[in-house]
């Protein structure tokens, strides 16, 4: 099997501002900085999950089986989906949370949906703004969970601070979730990521967006 280089051991986060706002590394302020957005972050313990996953992680590559494996130990359900997006501000943009599983018609993926990065594959296709809504204008509701690797950027249009821009690492320790509004312009980009990268999206809200 093919690893991944180990990471660095601590877990590191970067905000990076536009404007001239100085960068923030620390949780709790690109907590509070991100609160007005309704996009929130939080730590995973990956040391709590079984030995198994953690050798799945490691894995550059993974077969479906195994791939269904991670996902299906790390999906969140209703309930905790649900009170994520309430930590964070926003109400549900369906009532209720809506579909759990969603088609991005545009594209043809549907979601919840491990994505694992593979060396030389082109991902630019995530690197425009843009907003995940359905016809009649209801948005998404995005979770993000980062599992492994390096170089994901998360980056969130403002009306008052230009562009921000959220870089995530993770460590064999330590994962994160990230939620935000879909139904706002961002980007969530693998093009810098480490091969390898495990990024399992749930997008809920309306069946097909
Ligand atoms: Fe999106």
């Amino acid at each position: 099997m093919i690893t991944i280089p180990s990471v660095a051991p601590d877990s590191r986060l970067h905000l990076e501002f536009s404007n001239d706002r100085a960068p923030l590394t620390d949780l709790d302020a690109i907590n509070r900085a991100v609160a007005e957005y309704g996009a929130r972050l939080w730590p995973i313990d990956l040391g709590a999950a079984p030995k198994t996953i953690h050798k799945l992680l490691a894995q550059q590559a993974l077969t479906p089986a195994e791939s269904a494996q991670v996902r299906d130990h790390f999906l969140l359900s209703r309930q905790r989906l649900l009170q994520l997006i309430a930590e964070a501000g926003r109400k549900p943009q369906v009532p209720g949370g809506g579909e759990l599983t969603t088609l991005d018609a545009t594209n043809n993926v549907s979601y919840p949906q491990l994505y694992i990065v593979a060396a030389g594959f082109d991902y630019t296709r995530f690197d425009k703004f843009h907003v995940n809504a359905a016809h009649d204008g209801t948005g998404l509701d995005e979770i993000l969970q980062l599992l492994s690797g390096v170089g994901i950027r998360i980056l969130v249009q403002t009306p008052d601070q230009g562009t921000i821009t959220l870089h995530v690492t993770t460590s064999e320790s330590t994962g994160w979730i990230i939620t935000y509004d879909g139904g706002h312009p961002h980007i969530g980009s693998l093009t810098g990521a480490t091969p390898g990268t495990k990024l399992l999206v749930q997008g809920i809200g309306p069946a097909k967006w």
